[in-house]
């Protein structure tokens, strides 16, 4: 028999500083407005990491709160994968890092650099993981500090994201009867597009800035037809259409793409979990803060279909179908 990875809990954490889009554009001397920031992406506001914050750190605090929302304790996690591509350090990844900050002494831990489609990616092999018997207990987190990536001249990049992590745990089940868990994943990336969307430089690049770079034009172009696309994937891999949906959790990068992807779904606006307005766009932290946003209001219900989409830099994009 082969087991299965059930959602057993999710948790999400924002640092405390709180930037609106007025106190943004006067903190960073932007030629900025609200309503511009409002009406392209829906941002209202974001978190932004204190100094000294990590990654890790952040990624450890939402673990601990997906494990007590579960009622489990870091001595039950084999595994724990983080994705990020705001890192601590290229090692020891932050991955083993949150193991350090938790106490974990057994199993192991790495990140994945997916960007915005890292937690995705995490989800899809943590599920791997724990289906090939390798783990039975995973911790999938995505933990991210743009802001230390902005180039804070550029108006047009800077006001677009905010820091946070979010964690969920995944436990193995060998129950055949069980329907719910993560029904699967679908991942793809094309190294063509990787221009338009990226950290120019890096640990073992001879030159860049370390910052990121967007051509957000051309990032919306590819975004809707290959979110749209894959999720058709997802759910026809399933035997399963639109109608079945319960949630859609998107990655949170413009409330206009979530919204375009809603109406592809035929979704009510109610059932499209939006955090974008008060997170800004968290990279892979945002779909796991969304789920522990939804979580604690309690919308998430036993056996709900949840799809979960997500497209960044690569390019990468990817969906998972879970039930909860
Ligand atoms: N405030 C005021 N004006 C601005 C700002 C700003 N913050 N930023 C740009 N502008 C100006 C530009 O200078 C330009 O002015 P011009 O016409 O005088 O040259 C004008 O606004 C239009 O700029 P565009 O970049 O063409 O604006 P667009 O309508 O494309 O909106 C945006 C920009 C919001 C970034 C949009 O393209 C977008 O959302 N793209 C998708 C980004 C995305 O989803 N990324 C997801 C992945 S992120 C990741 O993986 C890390």
């Amino acid at each position: 028999m082969t087991p299965r990875s059930l959602i057993a809990g999710i948790g999400g954490y924002l640092p405390e500083r709180v930037l609106d889009n007025d106190a943004l554009a006067a903190a960073y001397n932007l030629d900025t407005t609200d309503d511009w920031i409002v009406e392209r992406t829906g941002i209202r506001r974001r978190h932004l990491a204190a100094e000294g914050e990590t990654a890790s750190a952040m990624g450890a605090a939402a673990a601990r709160a997906a494990l007590d929302r579960a009622g489990l304790t870091p001595a039950d996690v084999d595994l724990v994968i983080v994705a990020t591509t705001t890192p601590d350090s290229a090692f020891p990844s932050t991955a083993v890092r949150v193991q350090g900050h938790l106490g974990i002494t057994r199993g192991f831990g790495f990140d994945i650099a997916a960007a915005c489609t890292g937690f995705v990616y995490g989800l899809g092999l943590a599920d791997s993981l724990i289906r090939s018997g390798q783990a039975r207990c995973a911790l999938v987190i995505g933990s991210e500090i743009y802001s230390r990536i902005l180039d804070w001249t550029d108006r047009g990049t800077c006001v677009l994201f905010g820091d946070g992590a979010g964690a969920v745990v995944l436990t193995a089940t060998d129950d055949p009867a069980e329907t719910r868990g993560i029904l699967s994943t679908h991942l793809h990336s094309d190294g063509r597009h990787g221009e338009i969307l990226k950290i120019e430089g890096g640990a073992g690049s001879t030159g860049g800035t370390g910052l990121l770079r967007m051509a957000g034009k051309e990032v919306f172009r590819h975004a809707v037809s290959k979110l749209a696309a894959v999720v058709d994937e997802a759910l026809a891999a399933n035997g399963l259409g639109h109608g079945d949906v319960r949630w859609l959790v998107p990655h949170q990068a413009n409330l206009r793409i979530i919204e375009a992807m809603g109406r592809k779904l035929k979704l009510p606006p109610d059932r499209v979990v939006v955090t974008v307005d008060k997170h800004a766009n968290t990279s892979a932290a945002s779909i796991p803060l969304a789920l522990a946003e939804a979580d604690a209001a309690g919308k998430l219900q036993r056996g709900d279909l949840i799809v979960m989409e997500a497209i960044g830099g690569g390019l990468t994009w990817g969906a998972a179908l879970a039930r909860f």
